[in-house]
């Protein structure tokens, strides 16, 4: 049985074009799909699944790691990722409602601003989305540059996550590029971010990482999906997992799809059991 690998990704691929996905997942179908049980994925028992949390969101985080589970080479995400990784990075924009980044990564990958290509735009139109997602920011801080492209050039107005307790300064500051929403004391409680992304109607909520805010999310039980791309590295050194908290928070998953791109990676969708 041949099993098309546009099915295993039911969200976002759905609705790209037979080529969009095999040009991105280049290896053949029958030779290189990675075959659990010596079987191939039954796209059958493929669906959104997950619990349902009642507010009817979803929660998606995205990340990279290595085989021996550096989620980071260089301090960065990006020198871990090929071909295959970057294309579903980008994708998986296109279902989003809202991105959401921690203020580290955003600080340490440089993010700019959440304007996706005319290809993109032109899916989610095709869709019934909006052209572009609304970025959303979580920072106790509030170590962010009102001037940054990421707020100058927003073809949205961002949302800021944030804490009672933010200097004022900054919250000011922000306030006039950005809205900057109270989610918490002295940590932004991710439930609550979660609800109020929600009762904006961002339902379809893709997280990029990074791995303390991950952690926050998993220590919350508010993580649905996850996106994981196992890079084909050995990496050692001292880099971090993809999630952190002081808290373990162990969260049952179930494979949702299992590709192999043509780059070597493994491209891994859980979702929650
Ligand atoms: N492998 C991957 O796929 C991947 C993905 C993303 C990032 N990364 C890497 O991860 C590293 C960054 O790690 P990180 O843990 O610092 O990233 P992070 O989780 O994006 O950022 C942490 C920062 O986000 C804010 N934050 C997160 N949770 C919060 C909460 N519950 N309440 C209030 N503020 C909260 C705080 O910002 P303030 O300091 O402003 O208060 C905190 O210092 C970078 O090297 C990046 O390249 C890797």
């Amino acid at each position: 049985m041949t099993t098309r690998l546009d099915r295993l990704w039911p969200d976002p691929l759905d609705g790209l074009g037979d080529d969009d996905v095999l040009a991105t997942y280049a290896p053949p179908l029958g030779e290189s799909a990675y075959r659990p049980d010596a079987g191939e994925v039954d796209a059958g028992e493929v669906d959104a699944g997950g619990a349902d949390a009642g507010d009817g969101a979803w929660l998606r985080l995205n990340f990279v790691s290595s085989l021996d589970g550096a989620a980071t080479r260089e301090g960065l995400s990006g020198g871990l990722g090929r071909g295959g990784d970057k294309r579903v990075f980008d994708l998986q924009r296109r279902w989003a409602d809202v991105v959401l980044v921690g203020a580290g990564t955003a600080r340490a990958e440089g993010y700019g601003a959440m304007v996706l290509d005319d290809d993109a735009v032109a899916w989610r139109r095709a869709q019934g989305l909006a052209p572009h997602p609304v970025f959303a920011l979580v920072s106790g801080r509030l170590d962010l540059d009102p001037a940054s492209p990421i707020f100058a050039e927003a073809p949205v107005r961002p949302i800021v996550y944030t804490v009672a307790s933010a200097p004022a300064g900054a919250r000011a500051a922000l306030a006039a590029v950005a809205d900057v929403m109270d989610a918490g004391d002295t940590s932004v409680d991710p439930a609550r971010l979660r609800a109020e992304l929600a009762a904006r109607g961002l339902r379809r909520i893709h997280a990029e990482g990074g791995p303390s805010l991950a952690g926050a999310f998993l220590t919350a039980g508010v993580v649905d999906e996850l996106c994981l791309t196992i890079a084909p590295t050995l990496e050692g050194g001292p880099a971090g997992r993809i999630a952190h908290a002081d808290a373990a928070a162990p969260t049952g998953m179930r494979p949702a799809s299992v590709l192999l791109s043509g780059d070597g990676e493994l491209l891994l969708r859980h979702v929650r059991a």
